[in-house]
Parts: structure tokens; sequence; C-alpha cells
């Protein structure tokens, strides 16, 4: 079986055109950097001072990963590891000190039990690949995770993850019932072994800080034979800012079938030469058109949808659609793991007060001068509102209206460098504070900043450094999520910019 996994995945690589994959850098041998290249998706890392793996390891099978810590932790070299490259700061393949990155993508099993609507996936997998395999065996099971269907589920779950059925059914780290890990021992523990302590901190305490996560065993839930979309851009003259002011009310309110999202970037205006900010309402509804028509009329009726941008579909077509995907391909598009690449940055905040008509025009104001930037408002309730905050180290359950995802995105022909980018970003956070969470200001740990703050060069914290940006990201959790590192892993082995710190209590 070995064998044959082997030669199935070197004529996987072998099309895949990657030469370079497990290439090791000494000192006397030339780094050949073309695989490590094309596993940087955030091209802002991209140069030539980013500091070069010692070895990028890709393993066949689980043993390896345990080899692997073991050898690192006998030559005390940092270990980063990798399931689906998507980390916003890119701890997963970038560090300041002598590294390996483990990359996972091979261990990317999936392993349906459709009986007892239960799964094993192998943390390398994407979720696109997870949706694939659901949706090629049943028409009414899919599992709740991320928008973007190339995410990995290691990085995913590790930090709660959110997708479009998130209102209905919690984070995909709610519905995980057992996992594999690797511990720093090299020992592979399952749920039994590892304790429940380890196996709450693994599902939201963020990635890289307890062990290599090699697969989890997870809930599939229902999803009804049809379900609706709509998505509908609508700019100011249009009305944006009073229908962005009422969505505040009610997104969090809606039944938790309903998910309406809303993203905020700056469009071309009639007559072409203006600017506006224009807010595209996306929208998933699991149950049919007729339904989700009656709800709209209820409750959101000035979003003004016509009949003809209620369109029903199967939900894995549905998955497409969100990810602005074409709906009518085959859904083997789902299998391909081609991230998008490009200079970015990220930040988030939690809202909890809905904010005035006054402020969101001047949150337009701000996104008119800086037309690079956008805004990404995920609703919040249904079912995240009846989970309690420290059911799992994802705090941010009850009283959060939405999410704002911030981003930048520009690319090498933009006028200005990536640091003014970063720094507008920046400006435009500033500017929210008072709209926002407040003390503590709340941010997603899957959408990592290191603005928040970081370790020092060899991956330590005090705990009192990591609390600042570990209560932003888990609350009250934070103190749990030391306690268990401490147990778990008290010489930090594993360990990132913005890890869990282990302290001697
Ligand atoms: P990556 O491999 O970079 O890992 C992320 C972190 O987890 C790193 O610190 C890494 O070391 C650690 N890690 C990875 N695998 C591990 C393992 N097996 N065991 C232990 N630690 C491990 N989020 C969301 O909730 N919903 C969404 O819809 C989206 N959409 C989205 C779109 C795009 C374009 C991006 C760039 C990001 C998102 N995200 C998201 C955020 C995403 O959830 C977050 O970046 C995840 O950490 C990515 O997981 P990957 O495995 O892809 O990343």
């Amino acid at each position: 079986l070995r064998k044959r996994k082997a030669r199935r995945v070197t004529r996987r690589n072998k099309n895949k055109k990657n030469p370079d994959e497990g290439i090791s850098k000494k000192d006397d041998v030339p780094f050949n950097g073309k695989f490590f290249q094309s596993i940087i998706s955030v091209l802002r890392f991209n140069s030539s001072t980013t500091p070069k793996p010692f070895l990028i390891l890709t393993p066949l099978e689980e043993s390896h990963v345990q080899t692997a810590v073991i050898c690192s932790r006998n030559h005390g070299i940092q270990m980063k590891v990798r399931s689906g490259g998507h980390d916003f700061e890119g701890l997963s393949y970038v560090s300041d000190v002598p590294f390996i990155i483990v990359d996972l993508f091979n261990l990317h099993e999936i392993n349906l039990d459709l009986e007892n609507k239960l799964a094993w996936v192998q943390s390398g997998a994407t979720t696109g690949e997870l949706y694939y395999k659901i949706a090629e065996k049943s028409n009414i099971l899919g599992f709740p995770a991320s928008v973007c269907t190339t995410v990995g589920v290691g990085g995913l779950i590790s930090g709660g993850g959110y997708g479009a059925m998130f209102r209905k059914y919690g984070t995909s780290g709610d519905n995980v019932i057992d996992a594999r890990i690797v511990d720093v021992h090299g020992r592979i523990l399952n749920r039994k072994s590892m304790g429940e302590g380890l196996f709450w901190a693994i599902r939201g305490g963020g990635g890289g800080s307890y062990g290599i996560v090699l697969s989890w065993k997870i809930i599939l839930v229902t999803v009804p034979p049809t379900v609706t979309v709509f998505r509908v851009d609508r700019t100011l003259a249009e009305g944006a800012t009073s229908l962005v002011r009422k969505w505040q009310d009610i997104a969090h309110r809606l039944p938790q079938e309903l998910a309406i999202f809303v993203s905020i970037g700056v469009a071309n205006a009639t007559p072409k030469d203006e600017k506006t900010v224009r807010a595209t309402f996306t929208s998933l509804f699991l149950g049919d058109a007729k339904k989700l028509k009656i709800v709209m009329k209820e409750t959101f009726p000035e979003l003004g949808l016509k009949n003809s941008d209620f369109i029903e579909m199967r939900w894995i077509q549905s998955v497409l659609f969100l990810d602005n995907l074409p709906t009518n391909s085959s859904i083997d598009i789902l299998r391909g793991r081609s991230t998008v690449k490009s200079y970015f940055k990220g930040k988030s905040d939690y809202v909890r007060q809905p904010i005035s008509h006054t402020g969101l025009e001047l949150m337009w104001e701000r996104l008119l001068n800086d037309e690079l930037t956008g805004m990404n408002l995920t609703p919040y309730g249904g079912k995240m509102s009846e989970i309690a905050e420290s059911e799992t180290p994802f705090p941010h359950r009850s009283g959060i209206l939405f999410k704002i995802l911030y981003f930048a995105a520009w690319n090498e022909k933009q006028d200005a460098s990536s640091e003014e980018y970063i720094s507008r970003l920046r400006k435009m956070y500033e500017f929210m504070t008072p709209y926002v969470s407040q003390s503590p200001r709340e941010a997603y740990v899957n959408y990592r900043d290191l603005d928040l703050g970081q370790t020092s060069k060899n991956g330590t914290a005090s705990y009192s450094q990591a609390k600042i940006w570990g209560t932003k990201y888990f609350k009250g959790n934070f103190d749990r999520l030391v306690y268990v590192k401490t147990k778990v892993d008290p010489d930090n082995f594993f360990r990132n910019e913005q890890s869990i710190p282990s302290v001697a209590f």
C-alpha cells in the first residue's frame, strides 16, 4: 500500500511540475527555491531577503511527521507546519530563525462514513476537496467550513473556521469530535489519549502551538437538496448606506438557515470618472427560493430583490457560487489546490453595536480616499450565539453582530510601496476604534495580524506579552490555553510569532 501511495504521489508531483520538492539547503549547496516560492501565497514575503528553510519535508505518511518532530527537536531547529498555506502573515513558511517546513499537502485523504454522518479528513486536504468528496457521494450532506475553497483544513479548524453555514451549525471546530495529533514527543494521540484539555485547545486555539494535527473526525451536517443564493450590488446612489445600516440590525437575527454577507469596496460610478462605494450583498439560504422570498420580503424589503435574483441550486454549486467560481463548471474544480497569490495584508474586528449612518458615511469617505482597501462583513447570531464562549477557544459568540475583515491588496505595478498600503490599512483600523468591540478589541485568530504583537525572535513571549494578543483572539480562554500549552509542551517546541506561551505557574 505504502509503495502504491508513494508511486501515486510521485506521479501527481510530476504532473504538478514541482521538481524541487523536499530540497534541502546547506550553506555549500545553492538553494533551488522554486518549490519554496511556489508555496508563498502572500507575495510580500516572496523577496530575495525572505529567509529560506533548510528543508521542506512533504510527508507521505503519518510516521514521517513523527520523525520530523523528533529530529527537529533533537537538533533544536524551529519547525513550521503548513497545510493549505493561507496564513495571512505567512506563519507556515516564514521565519527569522533557521527553520524547516513540514508541508502536509500529501496527507489529504478523506474517508466518509455516510451512514453515521461522520468523516475523517487529513489536515493537508483543502476545504474544496472535502466539499467535493462529500458531494460526490451525497446530495444532502455538507460541512460548515470556509467560503474560500483552497483553505487548508489543518489551519482552518485550528483557528475555529467559519463559512456560509456557520449561523446554522457553528464553526468548523464546533463540528469536530476526534483528532489525531503528533505531540512534542513524536507520539500520535487521539482524543482519548490526548485528553480533553488538549482536544479543547486544538479546536480554535490557533495553529502551530500544540503539535501537528494529522487528521480530524468531523460531523457531516444536513443540507437540503435545493438551496438558494443571491448576489446584488448597491452603490451609494442606490442607497448602499441605508442598506448597510439596516443590514446591521437584521442580519444577526435572521433565521439560522440564512447568511447574508456584505463586501464593501470602491467602484466606478456613473459618470465613469467618479468613484463610489459599492456594497455587494451575497447570500446562502438553506431552503428553496419560495421560502427565501418570504423571509426577504418580511425582513429586508429595502434591498429590492427581483425574482430573477433568487437562484436555486444544489448545495455544492452554492460552494462554487460563494467562492466566485462558475456555478456551471464541473465540481472537479474544487480539487485544484492553486491558490491566488497576491500582495496582501488583512486585519479583523468584531462589532457589538450597530454603526450609525454618519459613522458609515465617514467610513466610506476613508475608503474612497484609498481604493485598494476593502471590507467584508460577516453576520453572526444564530447557532453562534447559542454556544458558550468557553466551549472551544473561539470566543466570539453571543452579542456579536458581525465581524469585519479589512484588507489591502495590491500588485507590483501600483505606484506606492507595500509599506504605504499596509500603513493605509492600519490607519483604517485606527479610525474604526470607536465603532468596534472594546476591552478587549476582539480579533479572529485565523486572520493573523502581527500588528497585535508578537513573540521575540526565538519564539518566546512572557505571559503578559502574549496576553496582549491572546485576549483579543481568545478573550477569557487565553489562560486555559496557556495552562494546556504549559502542560503538553513545557519547553515551547511548537511555536511561531504569535503562539501560545508555556509559562511556569
Ligand atoms: P497554513 O498552512 O498557512 O496554516 C495556518 C497556521 O496553522 C500556521 O500557523 C500553521 O503553522 C498552522 N497549521 C497548519 N496546519 C497545521 C496542522 N496540521 N497542525 C497544527 N498547526 C497547523 N477563514 C475562515 O474561517 N473562513 C474563510 O472563508 C476564509 N477564507 C480565506 C480566504 C483566503 C484567500 C485566505 C488567505 C484566508 C481565508 N481564511 C478563512 C483564513 C484561514 O482560515 C486561515 O488563514 C487558516 O489558518 C488557513 O489554514 P491553512 O491550512 O490554509 O494555512
